[in-house]
């Protein structure tokens, strides 16, 4: 690899993951160094914890983009973070089941405990807490993870307050299913493609039994594809033709088939497609003439049909007013009450559709204000680096 001259904001980091770096890169074949992007981001996590400025110029340097770019990806996904992170990330889906389930109070509860809303750190610097989108473990909603590992199955607002205790207090926390709980830092080394070196650490979690609660039933009531046979192997590549049972490819395969004596049917089929075909060309036409009927000349407009409706409907573009006043009321009385009943916010969200998490630490936060300085600058509430400024 060439040698790369990193700017004054990389070189930090560039002295302590330049190696690793160029470990990943090499896993990808030349010209195609970009695309270990992804892992480098997950790398510059193992140092700060989150994605910072200087990370941002690390990954830019070595693989010779610009800092927009790596912004754009690191800003798409949320497993890079983009304020300082703390030891342990705690995530509760509060998704659709796990909400069902009980997933919101298990997150309001923790955020009252730790007195921090989403994306937010604890005052000791050693839980993130963050609220996230389906974990896919929906068989055990509701579900906690710690640095991504399942931790708390079916969690309910105790069992989740005891946990991050645990996690505070250096206790040993066993995680409910998968690999044995690491620092978010040292998940980050795991995450950009490097084996966890702690003996053992990834041999427990095999699948219990509310996922294979299917399996089982189906077993039970001999339920199976017709003619599948559950011992087929796996094959790792794409089969041969032949192994796929498909005739070889040859020349002889290619030639245009020799054409055979059309039976009944099959010239009736053949007619009747005919007809079809140019019976639709016919309706084609007519309609043409139908949309051109009135124009004398070629006016350029080649507008598509739906948007020049659009424009007439709407010809300023302004964004519609309230709803209320615009749509037409629903025909339904038990729906127009509830319209009437629920004012859209602002946002254009319904009213009532807020976190309820956030709104009790605002809440909290405006009761309980600190008199003194942040005792923990550079944890909590550090603005995400503009664009300018990485
Ligand atoms: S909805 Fe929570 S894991 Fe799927």
């Amino acid at each position: 690899m060439t040698t790369v001259e990193f700017s004054p904001a990389a070189e930090p980091l560039a002295a302590k993951l330049l190696e690793p770096a160029r470990e990943i890169l090499a896993r990808y074949p030349a010209g195609r160094e970009r695309s270990a992007l992804l892992p480098l981001l997950h790398l510059v996590q193992t140092e700060e914890g989150y994605v910072s400025p200087g990370g941002v110029a690390f990954c830019a340097d070595i693989l010779g983009i610009n800092k927009a770019q790596v912004g754009a990806v690191a800003t798409f996904y949320t497993m890079y973070k983009r304020r300082p992170t703390g030891e342990y990330l705690v995530s509760v889906c509060t998704n659709t089941l796990c909400n069902v389930m009980g997933g919101q109070e298990v997150y309001d509860g923790l955020v009252e405990h730790l007195g921090v809303g989403h994306g937010e750190t604890s005052a000791d610097g050693k839980i993130t807490l963050e609220h996230a989108e389906c974990l896919a473990a929906c068989d055990y909603a509701p579900v906690v993870t710690v640095n991504y590992d399942f931790t708390v199955d079916q969690a309910t607002p105790e069992s989740a307050v005891e946990l991050v205790e645990n996690l505070r207090q250096g206790k040993e926390q066993t995680p409910a299913r998968g690999a044995r709980i690491c620092s978010l830092k040292e998940m980050q080394y795991q995450l950009a493609g490097f084996a966890d070196p702690r003996d053992g650490a990834v041999a427990d979690g095999v699948a219990g039994a509310p996922t294979l609660r299917g399996v089982r039933l189906a077993q039970q009531h001999g339920v199976a594809v017709a003619g599948f046979d559950p011992d087929t192997p796996i094959t790792k590549t794409k089969p041969a033709r032949a192994e796929g049972g498909l005739p070889p490819r040859t020349d002889e395969a290619d030639k245009p088939v020799e054409a055979k004596p059309e039976g009944k049917i099959a010239s009736a089929v053949k007619k009747a497609a005919t007809a079809a075909k140019s019976a639709a060309g016919a309706v084609a036409d007519k309609v043409g003439e139908h949309r051109h009927a009135g124009r004398t000349t070629d006016t350029g407009d080649v507008k598509d049909p739906e948007v020049r409706a659009a424009e007439s409907r709407n010809p300023t573009g302004d964004t519609p007013g309230d709803p209320a006043t615009t749509s037409p009321a629903p025909g339904n009385p038990a729906e127009r009450a509830g319209v009437a009943s629920n004012e859209p916010a602002g946002d254009g969200k319904p009213a009532g559709d807020t976190q309820r998490g956030e709104s009790i630490v605002t809440q909290r936060n405006a009761e309980q204000k600190p008199a003194t300085v942040d005792p923990n600058p550079g944890w909590q509430n550090v603005r995400p680096g503009t664009e300018e400024e990485k």
